[in-house]
């Protein structure tokens, strides 16, 4: 068990990646605490956890409001005492060119994405300096390159890997390790939500992404939670400030 007697929060963990993560944590021992802005989303995936034999609570609360994000760190101590990994990785996916974009539609992508990941940072790292610990930010291949139409949403992340490095200087005193990932197209109801927007079929959708990548597919959710699984147990113990991309290839040509 690489994660046995570990308590860890997973934002976003109602569905995708962030599921994928709390599920991939759960078999490997932790006891995790299952945030997600839908009660609904985060209580299914939790009570799937605990009836293969995990233990895992939920918590319904949206990452960027100050209240809520501090209510996480509460629920994950009332229930289990302490924390020891922290994953952000619920996000907004406002995607509108410098063009396209209204204020609101920055407020909305920088508040969950860039304040939201802070705030539950920083009420969580406190409970986490006793025993020291890992952050796990969710950024993205987006982080680092340009797409079209995708500047709110690409900023954001952008700001993400540069908030990792600070976070990590920051709390490298407490042997508290802050690291991202950067995932590429993976399957996801994000992605599903977009390949409806755009008006296509799923298989258009990956007919169009996976050859982007090297490996000529799209990712699967549990790729990206093995990695977040790897930055949170103590085997990436000497990595700290570091992003790795997940991305099959995509931005390595
Ligand atoms: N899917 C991809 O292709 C892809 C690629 C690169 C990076 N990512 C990143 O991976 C992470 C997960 O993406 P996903 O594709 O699994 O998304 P998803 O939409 O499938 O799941 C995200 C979950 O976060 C929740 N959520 C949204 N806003 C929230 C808020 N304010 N507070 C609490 N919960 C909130 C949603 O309800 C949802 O259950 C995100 O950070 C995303 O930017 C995804």
């Amino acid at each position: 068990m690489r994660l046995a007697n570990k308590v860890a929060i997973i934002t976003g963990a109602g569905a995708g990646i962030g599921e994928a993560t709390a599920i991939r944590f759960a078999e490997e021992g932790a006891k995790v605490v299952l945030v997600d802005i839908s009660a609904e989303l985060a209580g299914a995936a939790a009570g799937g956890i605990c009836e293969r034999g995990g233990r895992a609570v939920s918590i319904a609360a949206d990452i960027s409001k100050n209240d809520q994000a501090r209510a996480i760190s509460e629920a994950a101590i009332k229930e289990f005492g302490s924390i020891h990994i922290l994953v952000n990785n619920a996000a907004d996916f406002t995607t509108k060119s410098v063009e396209q974009a209204e204020v609101a539609d920055w407020e909305r992508v920088l508040h969950v994405n860039v304040i939201g990941t802070a705030l539950v940072s920083k009420y969580a790292i406190p409970h986490m300096k006793a025993s020291g610990g890992s952050i796990v930010n969710m950024a993205s291949m987006s982080s680092i390159i340009a797409q079209p139409n995708f500047a709110t949403y690409n900023s954001s992340k952008g700001a993400i890997l540069t908030m990792t490095k600070c976070m990590a200087l920051d709390l490298a005193p407490f042997n508290i390790r802050v690291n991202a990932i950067c995932p590429g197209c993976v399957l996801t109801s994000a992605t599903e939500r977009e390949w409806k927007r755009m008006g296509q079929t799923k298989e258009q959708w990956i007919g169009l992404n996976a050859p982007l990548h090297m490996l000529n597919r799209v990712g699967d959710p549990r790729e990206i939670a093995n990695v977040a699984l790897f930055l949170g147990s103590d085997e990436s113990s000497f990595m700290t400030a570091a992003h790795v991309m997940v991305d099959g290839g995509y931005t390595g040509r």
